[in-house]
């Protein structure tokens, strides 16, 4: 099987590096759409208009099922995927919600992209869950360029962490979503901020695991083929991808898909 998974830059990572541990037997191909980053900032119908181009692009690379390895993407477009393209497609939010109605969890927190809060896909999708009592949303769309840039372990970065998620410290929380999956980088520092009593769900952990089992045994391929793709070039990327994959050395492709 070969997979396509994309997102507006190195968040969709996180995803990648998960179904590469639960799912190591498949081909993979990864785009990071670099040149329109940030995509949390930006409309419904342009972030649609760009989850199109990506996914018809992993579909010509020979991909027979697609990952939305981005949040606000799969708040705006997973619809939108699902009805024009004839292949499974998986979102990342579905995984997420279902984690926390498993969970017992009662007051949540949510973090993402002001766009994917905008939405109300995840507060809609919680409130109808009947363990869940409060949920406080928090915009973080700093989060982005400092893990884009690579910046997680300048000084400065602990400030900007209490700075935006002191409002879960106010307001008592016991779980909180990371709902973009470029947070999941800075989940250690997050953790050690909030401190042990808040479970933190990771929608690159989630979502592997439900693919995983939804796919049950995939065939092994023959060779394995690991391609990613930028629609521009990208300083930080190759090291991200470098140190998230055990120095692997990718081949990394700069490609134009507008
Ligand atoms: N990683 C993306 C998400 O999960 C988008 C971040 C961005 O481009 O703003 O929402």
């Amino acid at each position: 099987m070969k997979i396509g998974i994309f997102d507006s830059g190195i968040g969709g990572l996180t995803v990648f590096r998960q179904l590469m541990k639960k799912l190591p037997n498949n081909d993979y191909v990864y785009l990071g759409d670099t040149a329109r980053l940030p995509y949390g900032i930006k409309s419904r119908k342009t972030v649609i208009e760009y989850s199109i181009k990506n996914t018809q692009f992993l579909i010509n690379k020979g991909c027979d099922l697609i990952v939305i390895a981005c949040n606000t993407a799969s708040a705006f477009a997973d619809d939108t995927l699902r009805k024009k393209f004839n292949v499974p497609i998986f979102n990342v939010i579905d995984s997420g919600v279902s984690a926390v109605k498993d969970s017992g969890i009662r007051n949540i927190g949510i973090i993402a992209t002001p766009s994917t809060i905008d939405s109300k896909t995840y507060s809609n999708r919680l409130k109808k869950l009947k363990n869940i009592k409060k949920i406080i949303s928090k915009q973080c769309p700093i989060f982005v360029p400092i893990v884009e840039e690579g910046l997680k372990s300048k000084g400065y970065i602990d400030q900007i962490i209490n700075e935006n998620l002191n409002i879960f410290k106010r307001n008592k929380i016991d779980g909180l979503i990371l709902c973009c999956t470029h947070y999941p980088i800075l989940k250690g520092k997050i953790k050690k901020f909030l401190g042990p009593n808040v479970k933190i769900f990771d929608s690159s952990v989630e979502i592997a695991k439900s693919i995983k089992i939804q796919l049950g045994l995939t065939k092994k391929n023959k060779s394995i083929k690991k391609e990613v793709y930028l629609t521009d070039g990208s300083k930080y990327f190759k090291t991200a991808l470098r140190s998230m994959f055990n120095n692997v050395n990718f081949n990394v492709k700069i490609i134009d898909i507008r």
